[in-house]
Order: structure tokens, then C-alpha cells, then sequence
């Protein structure tokens, strides 16, 4: 078994809400090793950048809105199948659809508040972190 990096945000609706050490706690509580982490205001053009995938969607005008409506922390986890772990311990997109005990059954509001993002796959974890961390603020 190989370790893995995977990338996280805590995002505006968690921040808001004092959530940041709540959150993380479920993470360590499952494994994941928080190896970088940084409380920013994303910029308009951060946010339009990290989700262009999502560009002709309907919602992405309101998500770049809400990524910039108050601070984030930007994190690097890290953990032997970090992107599965990390994924599986958020729950679903949609805090209704997700199990108990996961971050968004926990903390989100809705599918657009869900408090936190994770990377979908190994690459583009990869992408995610060069965005926002240069190697040597990783220390794992
Ligand atoms: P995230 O994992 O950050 O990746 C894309 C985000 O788009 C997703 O979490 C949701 O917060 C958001 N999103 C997905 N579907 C919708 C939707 N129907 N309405 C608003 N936001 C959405």
C-alpha cells in the first residue's frame, strides 16, 4: 500500500460556523493526516479556476458566489487511499443522500452549502494541490 495526497476545502458555510476543528476531527478520527492547511479568502478568479470543470453548469455562477463569500481552509490530507478515505468519510455531494456519521450527514446545509470538498481522482488531486500549495509547505 502506497500513501496518497488528496486535497480538501473546509468551505464559507463551515468556516462561518466555527467548524474548521469539528471537521477535522472526523478526519483525523479516520485517518487522514492533515500534512498542509491554510485559511484563505478565495479570490474570484481562484474559485472560476478551481471549478471550471463546472463552467456550463447551471450552478456555477452561485457556487463561485459562495466559495468567495467568507474565508476557506485549503488542506492537503494525506493517508493510504487518501482519496477514497477522504471521499468516503465527506459522504454524498447531497447532505440528504449522505450516511450517518460522514462530515455533509453532519454539517452540510445543502448541496450547494456542503461544507467541504474533496478531490475526485488521484490526478486531479494532484492539479488541486499545485493550485493552492507549493511542495515545500507539504510536511508529511
Ligand atoms: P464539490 O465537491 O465542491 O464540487 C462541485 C460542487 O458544486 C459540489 O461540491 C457542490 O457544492 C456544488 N453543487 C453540485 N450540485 C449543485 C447544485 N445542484 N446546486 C448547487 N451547487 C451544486
Amino acid at each position: 500500500m502506497t500513501l496518497e495526497r488528496t486535497f480538501s476545502i473546509i468551505k464559507p458555510d463551515a468556516t462561518k460556523r466555527n467548524l474548521t476543528g469539528a471537521i477535522n476531527k472526523v478526519f483525523e478520527d479516520n485517518g487522514l493526516r492533515i500534512v498542509a492547511q491554510r485559511r484563505i479568502q478565495m479570490s474570484e478568479d481562484q474559485a472560476k479556476k478551481f471549478y471550471e470543470v463546472h463552467a456550463e453548469r447551471p450552478f456555477y455562477g452561485e457556487l463561485v458566489e459562495f466559495m468567495t463569500s467568507e474565508p476557506v481552509v485549503v488542506q492537503v490530507l494525506e493517508a493510504e487511499n487518501a482519496v477514497a478515505k477522504h471521499r468516503e468519510v465527506m459522504g454524498a455531494t447531497n447532505p440528504e443522500e449522505a450516511a450517518d456519521g460522514t462530515v455533509r450527514k453532519l454539517y452540510a446545509l445543502s448541496i450547494g452549502e456542503n461544507s467541504v470538498h474533496g478531490s475526485d481522482s488521484l490526478e486531479n488531486a494532484n492539479l488541486e494541490i499545485a493550485q493552492f500549495f507549493k511542495d515545500e509547505e507539504i510536511v508529511g
